[in-house]
Order: structure tokens, then C-alpha cells, then sequence
């Protein structure tokens, strides 16, 4: 099986769950998980068998499962009830797979092997989501809590960082990208300078987050920014996301096994919160180009646990040209999506790569992302 049809198999395995789960927003940031079987077939559908294939178009499907026509809060009303969505995507799998059967071997879109890796990478994409729904869910139903101390003296708390001296670096390259799809952000050859600066090896832990919180690093408005102490009082927040305080403990409802170990990548913080902890631990976060420097350099570890925020916005490289469709990535370039890099554990490997830039604006703390540091050197 390819992987592709591994990871449909696995979208389309969401709807075998309890109908309750598939029509509600765990979140409100989330599509109903039932929305991302459809959304994910119905791109499928729309990039080999409309566009490539030259088949009719599906104006119904179209209409449901494309986000631009439906906010996410509308989307649940607009789907079908279980046993008909369950069977008209399960047909719509099977002519699929068929359809990749029948596509013209000749066309660049087949033969480079682009069109597949792009739309195992979507399915992927939306895999991760559907996993912050499962979680998003739990942390709702407090499911499986674990309980922290929260001013725990043995919990480890050193940082430690390595140097990375000034490098000059070319990014952009297809042939970089590790990738037979790379995303049109992705490319754009050009130089960059990194300057010398320090380096956390790992991400920041969730010891070491213990220690901001015990010395009242959400009460203190000055290891915040204006926006971000506005929006941590607009939330009520006082701790990362599916962590509850309790007198000297924490709860914490678990984003993955081991995910409450001390060692462990603090999981569930906004960039907001990534900046509070950066400022009072004397530090900043790492521009992107720092980031992948560092990677290449080999100085990061424990990366892929947890997405890492980074200190720059989404930016399109010099010569981008937008494909295959305008709205992959133009309409988050507008100074309000920040980019992280990594991936976290439920990260699914077609999307596991260095040059992978996933974006998401400051205040969500629903996607898996946690903070590495830097210092000036
Ligand atoms: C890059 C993860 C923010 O899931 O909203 C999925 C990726 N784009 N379908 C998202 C995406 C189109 C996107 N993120
Ligand atoms: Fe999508």
C-alpha cells in the first residue's frame, strides 16, 4: 500500500468513531473532525480527477468541503448525516484509487510524482489536525490527568546551549527540500546571513516551564508584550493548554505518552507564551534561518517532538511564485502568522522535513508547538 493510501485509510478510519465526536468543534480553531474526511478526499479529488483529469466538477462537494465558502463554525450543519457521508467517501476512496490508475503516466504532474506527494502530504497535514481534535477533546472531557508539583525543586531547570557561530547560508533549493512536493514557501534560491548567537539543544522542557509558573510568570506582566499580556488576560490563561492548576500542582492532560516528563518539550504554549518565557529567561526565540542553521550544524536535539516557534513571520522567498493554488500560502503572509519548524510527535512523516514551514498565528496553543531559545552570542 502506498502512502498515500495508508494515510486515506486512516482519514477515512476517523469516521468509524461515535457520531458525536465527528459533528462538534472540539475547538474552536477546529473544523468537525466529519469536515476533514470530506475536506481531504474532496481536494484529492479536485487536484487529479477536476483538474488534472478533466472530469465534471462537483459543485456540492465544492461547496461543503472547500474553506473559503464556509466558516468553520457553519461547517457542521452543512454535512451529511453518518451513514451517507460514510458511504458516498468510501465510494469516493475507491474511484480514487482507481483514478491514480487511469492518470495520464506522460503529464509532469505524474511522472515527477508531484501531484501524489502533494496530496499525501494535505492528507497528512490534516491528520495532525485531526489529532489536535482527539486532543482538544480529551483536555475538554479531562481525560487521564497526571499530576505535576508545580514548584518541584528536582525537576531539572538548566538550559543548555551551544555556540553557533556566523554562517552564510543558501535556502530555497529544490533540491534541498527533501521533498518530490516541496511547498511553493519552500522555494526561492537565496542567501541569508545568520549571525554568531547561542542555541538552546533542546526545546524548553516541561521542568523548566514548572520553574516560569513557581516564580508567577504568568502573574507579571512585564515578561509580556502588550499583545500578548492582553490576549493572556482576555483568556484567563495560566498555564499551557490542557494543564490545569491546583493549588502547588498541575494537572495536565498528556498531548502524548511521556509527554509529562519533566525532560520532556513543554507542549501547548502560544507564541505569546513562548515570549514570556523567552524574556525571563533572558533570551529570545530563533529566527527561522537561525533554526535551520542550527539543525545543519547539528547542535539541535529532541527536534520533532513539538512544533517550535519561531521569532519571524511568514514571509514568501524572493522569486516565490504560488502554486499550486493562490491561497496555499499568500493569504497568511500578512504579518499575523508566525512560523514553526520542526514538527511534533503526531507529525506524520511526509511532512517531516527541515524545510517544512508550518505557520499559525500567536494565540494558538492547540497545535502540538512548544519554544527553543536563543541568546545573542
Ligand atoms: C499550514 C497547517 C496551518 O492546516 O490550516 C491544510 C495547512 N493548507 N490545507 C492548515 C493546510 C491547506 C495549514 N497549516
Ligand atoms: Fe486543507
Amino acid at each position: 500500500m502506498s502512502t498515500l493510501d495508508a494515510l486515506r485509510k486512516d482519514m477515512l478510519a476517523v469516521l468509524q468513531r461515535p457520531a458525536e465526536t465527528l459533528y462538534t468543534q472540539a475547538h474552536p480553531q477546529l473544523s468537525p473532525l466529519a469536515w476533514h474526511v470530506g475536506h481531504a478526499l474532496q481536494v484529492e479529488r479536485y487536484w487529479l480527477c477536476e483538474q488534472l483529469m478533466g472530469e465534471p466538477e462537483d459543485a456540492v462537494a465544492r461547496a461543503i468541503y472547500f474553506p473559503e465558502y464556509t466558516p468553520k463554525p457553519a461547517r457542521a450543519a452543512q454535512l451529511p448525516d453518518l451513514p451517507t457521508l460514510q458511504a458516498s467517501l468510501h465510494t469516493q476512496a475507491a474511484e480514487l484509487r482507481s483514478a491514480w490508475q487511469r492518470a495520464p503516466a506522460r503529464h509532469g504532474a505524474i511522472s515527477s510524482g508531484y501531484l501524489h506527494a502533494f496530496v499525501t502530504q494535505h492528507y497528512a497535514q490534516h491528520l495532525e489536525t485531526v489529532a489536535m481534535a482527539d486532543y482538544a477533546q480529551r483536555v475538554a472531557a479531562d481525560k487521564a490527568l497526571q499530576c505535576l508539583q508545580f514548584d518541584d525543586a528536582s525537576a531539572p531547570c538548566d538550559m543548555e546551549y551551544a555556540e553557533l557561530p556566523a554562517t552564510e547560508m543558501e535556502l530555497g533549493r529544490l533540491q534541498d527540500c527533501a521533498s518530490a512536493a516541496p511547498y511553493d514557501n519552500e522555494l526561492g534560491v537565496h542567501c541569508v546571513q545568520v549571525p554568531a548567537q547561542q542555541i538552546a539543544t533542546h526545546p524548553v522542557t516541561v521542568g523548566q516551564w514548572l520553574a516560569f509558573m513557581a516564580d508567577h510568570g504568568y502573574q507579571r506582566p512585564a515578561l509580556w508584550d502588550a499583545e500578548g499580556w492582553a490576549w493572556r488576560e482576555q483568556h484567563a490563561v495560566t498555564a499551557p493548554y490542557g494543564w490545569v492548576r491546583h493549588g502547588q500542582q498541575v494537572l495536565i492532560c498528556p498531548a502524548w505518552r511521556d509527554a509529562t516528563r519533566y525532560t520532556s518539550p513543554v507542549c501547548g504554549i502560544s507564541r505569546h507564551e513562548a515570549l514570556a518565557y523567552a524574556r525571563w529567561a533572558g533570551a529570545e526565540l530563533p529566527h527561522e534561518h537561525t533554526w535551520l542553521a542550527a539543525k545543519a550544524a547539528g547542535l539541535l536535539q529532541q527536534t520533532g517532538q513539538v512544533w517550535e516557534w519561531c521569532s519571524n513571520a511568514l514571509y514568501t522567498y524572493p522569486g516565490f511564485v504560488a502554486f499550486p493554488y493562490q491561497r496555499y500560502t499568500l493569504p497568511w503572509c500578512d504579518g499575523q502568522h508566525w512560523v514553526l519548524k520542526g514538527g511534533s510527535v503526531l507529525t506524520r512523516a511526509p511532512i517531516r522535513r527541515d524545510h517544512f514551514r508550518n505557520f499559525y498565528d500567536a494565540g494558538q496553543r492547540h497545535v502540538f508547538a512548544g519554544a527553543r531559545l536563543v541568546r545573542s552570542g
